[in-house]
């Protein structure tokens, strides 16, 4: 329980502002462990993000794979906003994602989360057995059945996140993330927004799609709402080190200060399950051959080296 003297201080401030205090992660009066103050779905009992404990999920080899229509290079145009929390592509609704189950659900944006505080380079909200990647990539969806997201972000069943890792590749420029990662000198400061033409979202993504965890959870930011059908990709995504160091650098809040470390800490699992459609981490310590398409499926033979090897039944 937060102490009284506490939560009135909180409503005065919130009373002063007008409106409810703006959240934080780390810093104020509403920081992440008192979310649940003014946003209560925050202290509910199948939040996200999670920590994936491979020991603990449940194999579902009839998981198939996600379906996603429109990932592919389009050149109409995507706004890029600073919303003083993170940096948010908006996405047209002619990318939509069909899940194994068949569901169909539409993009409507994609937003990052990092860390680059001193103290701690990594910032990925889930975390696999223990383990924070450096940066964690959230496409978010509505359910097809829904209007609008507006809509669909009321209803049990409304939203869909299909989430990928990133891992630093020392050297080697990811260069499907060139165009976005230099602009975002333009979106500085909190409010901010400038516009993309022509990006391909499928090659911002892992390049295996194909394995992934799934579970049912929430929002990661206030209001945590309980209605997000999570999709967390076994395969990661490659940056260099500067192209991470530039987005835990580039953006600052409404306070003016280098957003980092925007990432909510694990959550409770609370008896819920979380599924995958792999035994084993199929790309740990593997690096993938650097090929998009066709997807490639890499077994783990010992008898030859990791590149040669080319499994058969890829589509199960
Ligand atoms: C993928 O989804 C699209 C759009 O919903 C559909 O037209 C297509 O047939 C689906 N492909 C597969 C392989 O299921
Ligand atoms: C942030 O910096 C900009 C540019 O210097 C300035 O216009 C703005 O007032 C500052 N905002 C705050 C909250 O200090």
């Amino acid at each position: 329980m937060m102490p009284l003297i506490t939560l009135l201080s909180l409503l005065v401030l919130g009373a002063q502002a007008g409106h409810g205090v703006e959240w934080t992660y780390s810093e104020g009066m509403l920081d992440e462990a008192h979310w649940p103050l003014e946003y209560p779905k925050c202290g509910g009992r199948r939040q996200s993000p999670i920590d994936l404990q491979m020991k603990k999920v449940q194999y579902n080899p009839s998981l198939r794979a996600l379906n996603l229509t429109g990932y592919g290079l389009w050149h109409g145009e995507f706004p890029v906003t600073n919303n003083g929390h993170t940096v948010q592509i908006s996405l047209p609704s002619t990318m939509s994602m069909t899940t194994s189950d068949g569901t169909q659900y539409l993009a409507k944006q994609m937003h990052f989360h990092w860390g680059g505080a001193s103290s701690e380079i990594s910032g990925s909200e889930h975390t696999v057995d223990g383990m924070r990647y450096v940066i964690e990539i959230h496409v978010v969806h509505y359910n097809s059945k829904y209007n609008s997201y507006e809509e669909a972000q009321k209803e049990p069943d409304g939203l869909a996140v299909l989430a990928a890792l990133v891992e630093v590749k020392d050297y080697t420029e990811n260069a499907y993330y060139s165009k976005f990662i230099s602009h975002l000198e333009d979106i500085r400061y909190a409010g901010q927004s400038t516009v993309l033409r022509g990006l391909d979202i499928e090659d911002m993504l892992p390049g295996d799609l194909r394995y992934y965890y799934s579970y049912l959870g929430s929002l990661t930011t206030p209001p945590c709402t309980e209605n997000v059908h999570w999709f967390v990709v076994a395969d990661t995504v490659k940056l260099s080190k500067t192209q991470v160091e530039k987005l835990e650098n580039s953006l600052l809040n409404h306070q003016n200060k280098t957003i980092q470390n925007d990432y909510r800490r694990t959550q409770p699992l609370n008896h819920r399950v979380v599924e995958a459609n792999f035994m084993s981490r199929p790309h740990q310590g593997i690096q993938l051959p650097n090929m998009r398409k066709p997807r490639l499926c890499i077994s783990f033979s010992q008898h030859q080296p990791p590149e040669m090897q080319v499994h058969e039944s890829c589509s199960m």
